[in-house]
């Protein structure tokens, strides 16, 4: 029995340990996981979603940002995450709050498809949008990327709105209108 526990615990322990050092890669790449705490409503009413539109989030951490969307404005909600735990997370969220049009997926956000997307969700920091932007740039004409506490850095032409805030404010842009 004292055998079963110590496996158990042992297991806790190195998924545990798993999980933080890849958030530590991730701090050093650039981008690890803060969730979004700012008003989602806010956010989400300015940029006008519709129902139907695909919304994605590239880097969607715990799936929060998707799985509100999807929830109050019935968009399809698409969420792009490199960390396993947090997908598996995000889906089972979903899953327990009865959501259907929406999928996490393992990926890198610099290989997936941006074709489908209307609005594209970003809270990455400025380096990692730096690497990101020229692919942000070939996006679907008339989406709408939303950057979350950062500004995409050299994007002041595309810039259409913004919520100020004293921290973390939130950029709009669109680079083809
Ligand atoms: C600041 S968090 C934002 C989480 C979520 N979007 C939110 O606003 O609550 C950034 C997320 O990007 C993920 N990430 C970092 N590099 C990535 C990559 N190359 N591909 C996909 N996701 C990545 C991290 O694991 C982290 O969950």
């Amino acid at each position: 029995m004292a055998s079963f526990f110590t496996i158990i615990l042992g297991l806790v322990i190195f998924l545990a340990v798993a999980f933080v050092l890849i958030n530590v890669y991730l701090e050093f790449l650039g981008a690890p996981f803060v969730p979004t705490f700012n008003n989602l409503d806010e956010i989400f009413k300015k940029a006008k979603l519709k129902k139907g539109q695909v919304f994605m989030d590239l880097g969607s951490g715990d799936g929060r940002v998707v799985r509100k969307a999807v929830k109050n404005y019935g968009v399809y909600g698409i969420g792009i995450e490199i960390n396993p735990y947090l997908v598996v997370y995000a889906n089972l969220a979903a899953k327990l709050e009865n959501l259907t049009n929406i999928q996490f997926k393992r990926q890198s956000l610099f290989e997936v498809d941006l074709e489908k997307a209307d609005i594209i969700f970003v809270f990455l920091k400025p380096n990692m949008l730096k690497k990101l932007a020229p692919k942000l740039t070939k996006c679907k004409k008339g989406s709408l990327i939303i950057a979350q506490g950062f500004q995409i850095p050299g994007w002041d032409k595309y810039l259409v709105d913004k919520i100020e805030r004293k921290v973390f404010s939130t950029y709009f842009y669109k680079t083809q209108v």
